[in-house]
C-alpha cells in the first residue's frame, strides 16, 4: 500500500446549532469535536463507537457534505475546510457516500435507470452511454440489466443496498464514506454485502472509511481502526494492535463485549463493564470525556483533557493513564 495521505483533518470540528426555548440562547451541539486524522489512499480507515458519538458527522464532514465548524481539511494536500459549492466542484465525484438504510436512501418514485442516470447526467453523460455505464454497474454489483426498470419497493434490503453501491460508484469516486452500509441488512447477507465491497475497492483502487458501532466484522476489513466516543477519537491503531492490545477503557469495555472462541486469549483480556449512558454532546464532561463511566478515573482525568499521543509506534491513545494499560 502507498502511503500517501488522501484526507487530512486537523482538529476537525462540526457543531450542530440548537435553538433555545422562548427565544433562549442557542446552544451548539458538538458532534465533532477536534478530530485529528489522516487517511491514506488505498486503505480501509474502519470507525468504530456507539451510536450518537459522531461517526456519521464526522464522514458527513470529511467528505464536505457538511459545513466544517473549526479545524482544517484537505484532500490530497489541497485545502478543502471552507472550499464553496463552485470550488468543491472538481471533488464532489471523487468523495462518495453509501448510505446505512439503503431505503430512505433511494427516491421511491425511480426507477434504478432514472436513480443511478442523475448522478450520470450531472457529469454531463449522454443518454446512450449512460445505459451502458448503467448496466456495466449493475452487473459489478451482481444485479441483472432487467432491473434497471423495477422500482426500490421492488427489491430485498441487500438488493437496494447494491444499488446505493452502484451509485456511489458510477462516478468513479477515489474515496467512499460506507456508513454502517450493512448495519440494517439481514445478518445472513452482511458478509456478501463485504465482501463485494472489498472485491470493489481492489479492483477500483478506492478508500474507505467505514463506520461501523459493530467491532467485530471491521476487525477483517480495516486496515486501521480509529475509536470514537462523544466526538472525539481516543484510539487509532492497526487493526490487529487495537483488537490484540487495547489500550483505551473504552476500547476495553466495547471488545470486553465481544465473545473470544479461544479461551487462552479470553482469559488474558481485562473485562471492562460499560457503566452509565453516553452523556450528551450538548453538555460535554470537562476533562477527559470518557471520566464519568471509566473505573480508572483520577482526579486529573476530571479536570485536564487528556491528547491523542503515539504511545507505541502507530498506535495512538488519549488517555492520562495508557501507559499503565500497556504491560
Ligand atoms: N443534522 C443534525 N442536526 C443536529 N444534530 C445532529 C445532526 N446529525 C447528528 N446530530 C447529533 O450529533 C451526534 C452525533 O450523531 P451521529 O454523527 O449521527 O453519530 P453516529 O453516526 O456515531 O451514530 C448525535 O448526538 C446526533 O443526535
Ligand atoms: S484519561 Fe482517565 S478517565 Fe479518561 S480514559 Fe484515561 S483513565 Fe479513564
Ligand atoms: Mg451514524
Amino acid at each position: 500500500m502507498s502511503q500517501q495521505v488522501l484526507i487530512s483533518a486537523q482538529d476537525l470540528k462540526k457543531y450542530f446549532p440548537v435553538k433555545g426555548f422562548l427565544g433562549g440562547k442557542t446552544k451548539y451541539l458538538k458532534a465533532v469535536d477536534g478530530v485529528t486524522l489522516d487517511i491514506m489512499k488505498g486503505e480501509t480507515f474502519g470507525l468504530v463507537g456507539e451510536s450518537g458519538c459522531g461517526k456519521s458527522t464526522l464522514g458527513r464532514t470529511l467528505i464536505r457534505m457538511y459545513d466544517v465548524t473549526g479545524g482544517k481539511l484537505s484532500y490530497q494536500g489541497k485545502d478543502i475546510t471552507n472550499a464553496k459549492p463552485s470550488e468543491m466542484k472538481e471533488f464532489r465525484n471523487k468523495m462518495q457516500i453509501i448510505f446505512q438504510d439503503p431505503y430512505s436512501a433511494l427516491n421511491p418514485f425511480w426507477n434504478v435507470e432514472e436513480i443511478l442516470s442523475e448522478p450520470l447526467a450531472q457529469i454531463g453523460m449522454g443518454a446512450g452511454e449512460r445505459k451502458e455505464r448503467i448496466e456495466y454497474l449493475l452487473n459489478k454489483v451482481g444485479m441483472k440489466p432487467d432491473d434497471m426498470l423495477k422500482f426500490p419497493y421492488e427489491f430485498s434490503g441487500g438488493q437496494r443496498q447494491r444499488i446505493g453501491i452502484a451509485r456511489a460508484l458510477s462516478v468513479n469516486p477515489e474515496f467512499v464514506m460506507c456508513d454502517e452500509p450493512i448495519a440494517a441488512l439481514d445478518v445472513s447477507i452482511q458478509a456478501q454485502v463485504v465482501n463485494m465491497l472489498e472485491d470493489l475497492q481492489h479492483e477500483m483502487g478506492l478508500t474507505y472509511l467505514f463506520a461501523a458501532h459493530d467491532l467485530s466484522m471491521v476487525r477483517y476489513i480495516s486496515t486501521r481502526i480509529g475509536v470514537m466516543y462523544l466526538g472525539n477519537l481516543v484510539e487509532v491503531a492497526k487493526s490487529d494492535n487495537l483488537y490484540d492490545r487495547p489500550l483505551h477503557p473504552y476500547t476495553q469495555a466495547l471488545l470486553s463485549a465481544i465473545p473470544i472462541a479461544d479461551p487462552r486469549a479470553a482469559k488474558k483480556r481485562k473485562r471492562i463493564k460499560l457503566q452509565g449512558e453516553l452523556p450528551s454532546p450538548m453538555d460535554v464532561p470537562q476533562g477527559c470525556r470518557f471520566a464519568p463511566r471509566c473505573p480508572y478515573a483520577t482526579e486529573q482525568c476530571k479536570t485536564q483533557r487528556p491528547e491523542l499521543r503515539e504511545l507505541e509506534s502507530g498506535h495512538f491513545v488519549a488517555c492520562h493513564c495508557a501507559e499503565k494499560f500497556a504491560d
